[in-house]
Formats: structure tokens, sequence, C-alpha cells
């Protein structure tokens, strides 16, 4: 659906985009996760068809960025990094705009606009002014703007950057009613552990180039070779520290009375058939779970912990 070759884009000196490869399938949501200067924003805008590259490949639904503007355009939502100033400008007249512009007729732009309010949820905010929205709201009016036109493809750059806690939760729910509807997605951000459990691929992209791309265990397993796992149990330490020696993959961080933290070689099976023999032992365990932590030690060993700009 996406295929990005050789892609280059520099301002001056200055090396934003440098000769990245990427390719995303249909119906994927796709973590676009990056340190400050890496490349995300010119990446998006160039699919986007906002700004030309000096070279490179780029084909959306096989339609080039050099030749279909148009055809591309009617099949991408793009939701900027930022969010634009509107005076006097209800959301109903704002979303109306955008959907004049796409080229909806009266009946279906009203039809469109409720549905979009609905998903967002900001139906109560029909008729408010956009500058007294929230911070929260702006960017969730700026979802159902770039979703106008019903496109197949999705681009937002950080679309839960700075919101609240509650806030995020509610754009995370939007995004998987959208991945329901089988919209492809990309969405930027430069915290792995937020967008983890919503893609179905990351990529992590670092100066100007994808460092890596797969599920985030994928990754997980070829930058470290190991899964992190803390395990609980009742009693028996001497039983469980006897019988994980034993097992050349596994490799203890640490370990008290009652619980453990180790690192496992191998698959999510491979864990699932370690936890179904220790329960054989007669070990009592009472959790048994990857640690989460380990997702940004993992974005920081792959960028290197700086900023790029
Ligand atoms: N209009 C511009 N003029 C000059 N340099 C630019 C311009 N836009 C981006 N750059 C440079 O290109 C590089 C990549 O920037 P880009 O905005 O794509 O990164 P990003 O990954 O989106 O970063 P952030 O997480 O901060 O949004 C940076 O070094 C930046 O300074
Ligand atoms: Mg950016």
């Amino acid at each position: 659906m996406i295929k990005i070759e050789g892609l280059y884009k520099a301002y001056g000196k200055n090396i934003a985009v440098n000769h990245l490869d990427l390719s995303i399938g249909e119906g994927e949501i796709f973590g676009f996760v990056g340190p400050n200067g890496a490349g995300k924003t010119t990446t998006l805008k160039v699919i986007a068809t906002l700004l030309m590259p000096d070279s490179g490949k780029v084909l959306i639904d096989d339609k080039s960025i050099y030749s279909d503007i148009k055809g591309i355009r009617s099949s991408i939502g793009y939701m900027p990094d930022f969010f634009g100033v509107y005076e006097n400008l209800t959301s109903y007249e704002y979303l109306s705009f955008f959907g004049e512009i796409a080229g909806l007729e009266r009946m279906q732009l009203e039809k469109t606009i409720d549905e979009l309010l609905e998903l967002v949820n900001l139906v109560d905010k029909k008729h408010e002014m956009v500058d007294g929205l929230s911070r929260g709201m702006k960017q969730r009016l700026c979802l159902a703007r770039a979703l106008v036109h019903n496109p197949k493809i999705l681009l937002l750059d950080e679309p839960a950057s700075g919101l609240d806690p509650r806030a995020r939760v509610q754009m995370k729910d939007i995004l998987k009613e959208l991945k329901h509807m089988g919209k492809t997605v990309i969405i930027s951000s430069h915290i792995l552990p937020e967008l983890a459990e919503l893609c179905s691929t990351i990529g992590i992209i670092n100066k100007g180039k994808i460092v890596q791309k797969g599920t985030v265990e994928e990754i997980n397993d070829r930058v470290f070779g190991a899964s992190p796992i803390k395990m609980d149990y009742i009693e028996n330490e001497v039983d469980v520290l006897n019988f994980v020696k034993a097992i050349p993959s596994l490799k203890v961080i640490q370990h008290t009375e009652r619980s453990m933290d180790f690192l496992l070689k191998g698959s999510e099976r491979d864990a699932a058939e370690l936890l179904k023999s220790m329960v054989h032992q007669g070990i009592a365990v009472t959790s048994f779970r990857k640690m989460e932590n380990n997702l940004e030690s993992l974005f920081m060993e792959l960028t290197g912990g700086e900023d790029n700009a």
C-alpha cells in the first residue's frame, strides 16, 4: 500500500531523511518512532505530497508522488503536528470548510460531520468556537478534519503529544476505532511505549534512516536477543533456582524469596512452554509476565538516546 525506496531529503547541509526504505501494508497500524529531529515529520509530509523529496521512490497504492498528487491526496488524511489558528469558526464550520474543499455535497457533508463528531467525541462541541476548545479537543477535531474525505490511509504526526493521560486514552480509543474501520494508519511518536500496544508494526527511525522494523517483540528479540520476564511464586525458592539453572536459554537478573526477573531467549511460545513446565514441576507460580519498562531501554539502545537535531 505504501512503498518507499531510497527516500532522501536535505535542508541545505542538514540531511533530514537519508535513503529511507519502508513498506507498509493495507490495514497496518504502523508506529513511526524516533527521537526529535529523526526525520518523522519530513517523511510524513512527503507521503502526504506536501513536500517534494530530493530523490527516492514513493508509491501510495501504486501511485507515484511525482505524477499523481491528486490521486494520492484523495486516499490520504494528514494530521499535522501543530494545530493552525482558525479564529471565529465553530467546530461545525471548521469541518464544513474542509469538507467543502474536499468536494462533499451538502447532504453528505452534514451526515459526515455528525458521524465524525461522534467518532471523536465532540458532538456537544459542534457549535462551540474552535479557539475555545481544550488542546485535547482541538487535536481530536484536527483528526476529524483529516477524515473528512473518508481516506483509506491516515498519517498522524504525534497525535497524542501534549495530552494529559485521560485525553491520551481517548485518543487511543479513537485510533482503535480507526483500526476497526480497516484504515491504514501511520502514527509518529517519540515515545515507544505509547505506541507499543496499539500498533501492529513499529519502525524505529534514527538520523533519517529506519534502524529497525517489526513487532515490538521481534525488535526486542533482535536487539537484546532475549525478553525480560518477571515471575512471582509462592515458596520453594530453592526449587525454582535449581530448575532455572538447568535451562541454558535463561539468565537470572535478580531474585528474592518470592519473585525472579530473568532474560529468556526464544519466542513467546518458548516462554509459554517454560511456564507450563514450571507449573508441571510443582512450582507455585502466581504471576509471569514480560517486563514493560524494557521498551524505553530498547529505544535508547537503538537511537543512542540523543536528539538528532
Ligand atoms: N523546514 C525546514 N528547514 C530546515 N531544516 C528542517 C526543516 N524541517 C526539518 N528540518 C530538519 O530536518 C531534520 C528532521 O526534522 P523532522 O521535523 O522531520 O524530525 P522529526 O523526527 O519529526 O522530529 P520531532 O520529533 O522533533 O518532531 C531536523 O534536523 C530538522 O532540523
Ligand atoms: Mg516531527
